[in-house]
């Protein structure tokens, strides 16, 4: 099998195109990345020299040159993380949101029609369900809660949600859709919360906490995502969605406390900063379909995962100050500077 893996110099894509390369020996993996800020070549590293793994820097929006890569390579699958991910960023700049994360999906999905592919896997987020109340712990997003956007951001991923759905419908394109919850672990962009207080811990600088801290999140560690994934691949039924998350819902003020703590660092870093705009309160994912119907289950318990997080990102400072020591600083002086 031929996978056209979209995004893959990215934080998931890249522990994807490892997953699959570990997994699966006998497969062919081809990323396709634009190299955009948040691609890096150096996630991509360990897999430079398998021969069943090539990397085509290109654009997912590029209508003629998508379509010459899938006339020469021939994919049976395609697994579309391309995105721009980042809320903050989207609140700033949507436009580019849409470009990328609607258009660029259309391009793909055109293509995949064209060149009749077996299965196209559109990875989701469920930030596309809004958000749910801290004081309603029963409540959690099933795969028919109703879309209910906050972000530019959100709102183009369920834009794509939705133009999957209707390619599915109206062409009978093979389409499965995954909604995951946040993940962590190794090559995550330093911009997002665990990968960014890591970072400022390391290097003494203060922590910056949207808020009060109290947004609650749904972490899952980023191999348990690839592995359900790999499962959609192999085993779901086209047309479907599937919720993915840990059953592992936490503040984001305990979080950052938590990595303080393991580093050894004082809590008087933490510095309480004005909220995001439009911020989510909570997010919590019912995993039930994924695990009733293709036996997935989430393997890594935060505590170790976080663990192993902070291990890799102690082991590997290279990666993560090749980033911090480029066109990093002036997003962060953006974002953060006189907030
Ligand atoms: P990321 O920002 O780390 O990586 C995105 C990758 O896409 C980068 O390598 C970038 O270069 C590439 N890219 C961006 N625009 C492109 C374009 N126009 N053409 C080709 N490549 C392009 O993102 P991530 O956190 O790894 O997220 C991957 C996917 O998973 C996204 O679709 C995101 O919506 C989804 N998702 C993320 C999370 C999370 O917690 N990070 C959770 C659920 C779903
Ligand atoms: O739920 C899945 C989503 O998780 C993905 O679709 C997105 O691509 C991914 O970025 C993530 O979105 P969040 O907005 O939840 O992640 P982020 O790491 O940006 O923020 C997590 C929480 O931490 C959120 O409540 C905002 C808060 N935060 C974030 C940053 C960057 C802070 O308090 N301070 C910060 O500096």
């Amino acid at each position: 099998m031929t996978y056209l893996v979209t995004g893959g110099a990215g934080f998931i894509g890249g522990n994807f195109v490892h997953h699959m390369l570990r997994e699966h020996p006998n497969d062919t993996i081809i990323c396709l990345d634009a190299l955009t800020y948040a691609g890096n070549l150096e996630t991509l590293e360990p897999a430079a020299k398998n021969p069943n793994f090539r990397f085509v820097k290109g654009d997912i929006t590029g209508r003629p040159a998508v379509d010459a890569l899938f006339a020469e390579t021939k994919p049976d699958v395609v697994v579309n993380f391309a995105a721009e991910s980042h809320v903050d960023r989207s609140i700033d700049n949507p436009g580019i949101f849409l470009q990328t994360n609607v258009i660029g999906t259309q391009v793909l999905m055109d293509a995949s029609r064209k060149y009749g592919i077996k299965r196209f896997h559109q990875v989701s987020t469920d930030e596309v369900y809004g958000d749910l109340p801290l004081d309603r712990p029963d409540l959690l997003f099933t795969e028919t809660t109703p879309i209910h956007t906050s972000s530019p951001y959100s709102a183009s991923k369920a834009a794509a949600d939705l133009l999957a759905a209707a390619y599915f419908r109206t062409y009978k394109l093979p389409v499965t859709i995954s909604r995951c919850s946040n993940n962590y672990g190794p090559y995550h962009f330093p911009e997002k919360l665990i990968p960014l207080m890591i970072a400022n811990a390391l290097n003494d600088k203060p922590l910056p906490v949207y808020g009060k801290g109290e947004n609650v999140r749904d972490w899952l560690y980023v191999e348990d995502h690839c592995r359900a994934i790999d499962l959609i691949l192999r085993n779901g039924t086209a047309g479907e969605v599937y919720n993915i998350g840990g059953h592992n819902e936490m503040r984001n003020i305990d979080i950052v406390k938590l990595i303080l703590k393991e580093l050894g660092k004082p809590e008087t870093l933490i510095t309480y900063v004005t909220d995001r705009a439009g911020h989510d309160l909570r997010y919590a994912i019912n995993p039930g379909k994924v695990h009733r119907e293709l036996g997935w289950l989430p393997e890594t318990k935060f505590a170790d995962g976080i663990k192993k997080t902070i291990r890799w990102y102690l082991d590997n400072r290279g990666w993560w100050e090749n980033i911090l020591s480029g066109e990093y600083q002036q997003y962060y002086e953006k974002m953060y500077g006189g907030r």
